[in-house]
């Protein structure tokens, strides 16, 4: 990411994937939506803050990720927020997005060790004050949990976006996650909920009619967007096998590429643009 000296610097808009629910592909949306991003020339900076590290691992950094050398990784930086200032170095540039990448040390220590710290919900936000400047959006990827760790996420983030299977259970789950959000409201202020990805959509009745219930549920009744990505391979082998977004893959003209788009024009529409005016 290289600015003009006429660039003014702003804060990036930021955007939480959060589900408590594994494997509802957060993190492969959070790939693909940032590489849709950057596909509008945004500069588009990932946060992998799950400490097993999937994003971080499958962009092909598992080197850095269990590189336990380093003085400096995710997990000191929210432990002691004040040596984000120099601590550029730990951004890894990529050609679609940058990437905060996760790190080893965070697995069992980074949630046990901030719990009781004071604001320790507020570390990613102060990391982010730093190595966020100069990017138009920030994604943060979760891990699947509710704790200190997506609570900061929260924080963090002016809006959320929900991946989540379009299954009785998966929709059930949206209740406690909108409790988490509700809490962090009380103290934080405004979380926008940006939209709802109903992922893995397969082409039969069943999955018909619960994304008749989601949009039903959801859009009609609390106006909030539900965006439908099907379950398609091609999702999956990009990142797999090349490492990158659908946007960015050799040879891949996906049919789900125009959704994606829709989630980053959301997103760019939501919280980009208005920073601007
Ligand atoms: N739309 C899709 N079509 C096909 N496969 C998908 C789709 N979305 C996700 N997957 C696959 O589903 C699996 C789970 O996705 P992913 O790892 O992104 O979920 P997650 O929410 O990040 O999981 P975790 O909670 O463990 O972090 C992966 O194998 C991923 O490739
Ligand atoms: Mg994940």
């Amino acid at each position: 990411m290289t600015g003009t000296t006429e660039t003014i610097e702003t804060s990036p808009a930021i955007v939480a994937m959060l589900n408590q629910k594994g494997g509802v592909g957060k993190t492969t949306l959070t790939i693909h939506v940032a590489g849709a991003l950057a596909d509008r020339d945004l500069d588009v900076l990932v946060v992998d803050l799950a400490p097993e590290g999937a994003l971080t691992s499958i962009l092909g950094y598992d080197d850095e990720y269990s590189d336990l050398d380093r003085t400096v990784s995710l997990h000191e930086l929210l432990l002691d927020p004040s040596r984000a200032g120099d601590a550029d170095d730990i951004i890894l540039e990529g050609e679609e997005f940058d990437l905060l990448p996760s790190n080893e040390r965070m697995v069992d220590r980074t949630g046990g060790e901030l719990n009781g710290e004071p604001r320790a919900r507020e570390r990613l936000k102060m990391v982010l004050d730093e190595l966020g400047v100069g990017y138009d959006v920030v994604l943060v990827d979760n891990m699947p949990s509710i704790n200190v760790l997506t609570d900061n996420a929260l924080v963090a983030s002016d809006g959320v976006l929900i991946p989540a299977y379009a299954e009785a259970l998966s929709v059930q789950g949206l209740d406690r996650l909108q409790k988490q959000i509700d809490s962090v409201r009380e103290y934080f202020g405004a979380v926008r909920i940006l939209g709802i990805v109903a992922n893995r959509v397969e082409h039969n009745k069943q999955a018909d009619a619960m994304l008749e219930q989601l949009h039903s549920e959801f859009e009609e009744g609390l106006g909030i967007p539900v965006i439908d990505v099907y379950k398609r391979v091609d999702l999956q082998r990009a990142i797999a096998a090349q490492e990158r977004s659908i946007f960015a893959a050799e040879e891949l003209d996906s049919d789900m590429a125009g959704v994606i788009a829709e989630i980053a024009t959301l997103v760019d529409d939501e919280l980009v643009g208005q920073a601007d005016e």
